[in-house]
């Protein structure tokens, strides 16, 4: 009676156990791992304990590193001070009633890459607006790939993200590519990427992150003429000369003239309109990239007189 008590007992405990470990119901095996995973940095040191509350005929650890031979303890440890096996599978035993079972220990060893850098595929130099580019993010030697993020951003702007599926433990290089399409809004713009581990709860945190150094664009654009500040008729009267301006924003800095008749060409901004100045003008802004011109007629009147009617 009191034997089928204890049992009863046992038998609780273990599921109880089972329940927390987490293990499947087809592998009973009495014994508990604390942690039950690890995730340690490559050459670094682990340890993990393995116990049991049964009575058993003898346990141990199976491994190529830190093994613990068959022992009567009831705690045994596993513990490699630098851990530099990449497919190490630990594993916990017991010989407990007739037979032997075993506990694998999941272990990630991680690796965090020897560089992270970023480049221009195929191109060097200023790039044009509206046509596309190819970015591209190197990742040497990390471990594991599985757990790798690239993250490319645009400044402080997540704008893309690679993930990878390979199930490699051992460290491996990768490439991440971008494509962009770059206006005149990101001259200047700063791109870069950075590789994440993210390596769950028992992983470092933060994340280990390496990120590469900032890739500056020039964009290179066709000049714009500012219409604001240039009115496409412009009104002079009799005896009062004005001034207008033609400015415009260009990369690189657009070359302003004007063409006043068909052999005069006067390299300013700025044009002073008198009584005599011809009626069609014609602004040019130019740079590498192309040229926009901008037409203004010249109204001549009276005199300023009218202009006080008004
Ligand atoms: C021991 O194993 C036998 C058969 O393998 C099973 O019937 C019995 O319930 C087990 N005892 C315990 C305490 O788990
Ligand atoms: C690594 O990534 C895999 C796949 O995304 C995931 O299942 C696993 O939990 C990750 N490992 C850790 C230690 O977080
Ligand atoms: C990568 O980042 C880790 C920390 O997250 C740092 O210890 C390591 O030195 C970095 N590696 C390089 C190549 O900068
Ligand atoms: C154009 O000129 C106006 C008036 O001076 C100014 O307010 C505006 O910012 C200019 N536009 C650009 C794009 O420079
Ligand atoms: C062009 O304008 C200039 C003054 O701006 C004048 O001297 C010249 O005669 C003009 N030429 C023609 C062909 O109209
Ligand atoms: C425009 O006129 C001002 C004086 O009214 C003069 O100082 C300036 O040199 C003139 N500019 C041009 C381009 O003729």
């Amino acid at each position: 009676m009191l034997q089928h008590f204890f049992g009863l007992f046992y038998l609780l405990a273990v599921s109880q156990l089972l329940s927390f470990t987490g293990s499947h119901a087809d592998d009973e095996c009495p014994v508990q791992l604390n942690p039950q995973s690890v995730v340690v940095k490559y050459g670094g040191s682990v340890s993990v304990d393995c116990s049991t509350s049964v009575p058993h005929k003898g346990m141990g650890w199976v491994s190529s590193e830190g093994g613990v031979p068959l022992t009567r303890d009831s705690l045994i440890t596993w513990r490699v001070p630098e851990l530099r096996e990449w497919d190490i599978e630990p594993a916990c035993f017991i010989n407990y009633n007739k037979t032997q079972c075993t506990v694998y220990l999941p272990v990630t060893i991680y690796k965090t890459p020897d560089s992270v850098s970023i480049s221009t595929v195929n191109h060097n130099g200023p790039m044009m607006e509206g046509n596309q580019y190819e970015l591209q993010c190197d990742v040497l030697n990390v471990a594991p790939v599985q757990n790798l993020t690239v993250n490319w951003y645009k400044g402080q702007t997540l704008v893309d993200q690679t993930i990878f599926t390979d199930t490699i433990k051992t460290p491996v290089s990768k490439t991440s590519k971008l494509l962009i399409r770059p206006d005149r809004a990101d001259d200047g713009a700063q791109y870069w990427c950075e590789a994440k581990l993210e390596l769950g709860e028992e992983g470092p945190r933060p994340p280990p992150t390496n990120t590469s150094d900032p890739l500056s664009i020039t964009v290179y654009f066709k000049p714009i003429i500012n219409e604001t500040k240039l009115p496409s008729i412009v009104s002079v009267f009799r005896g009062y000369p004005l001034v207008i301006v033609c400015e415009a924003e260009g990369n690189p800095e657009p070359t302003i003239s004007w063409s006043v008749n068909s052999t005069d060409i006067v390299y300013s901004e700025t044009l002073n309109i008198t009584e005599s100045t011809p009626e069609d003008l014609l602004c040019i802004a130019s740079n590498s990239v192309g040229i926009t011109t901008r037409h203004v007629k010249v109204v001549l009147k009276g005199n300023y007189a009218c202009l006080r009617i008004f």
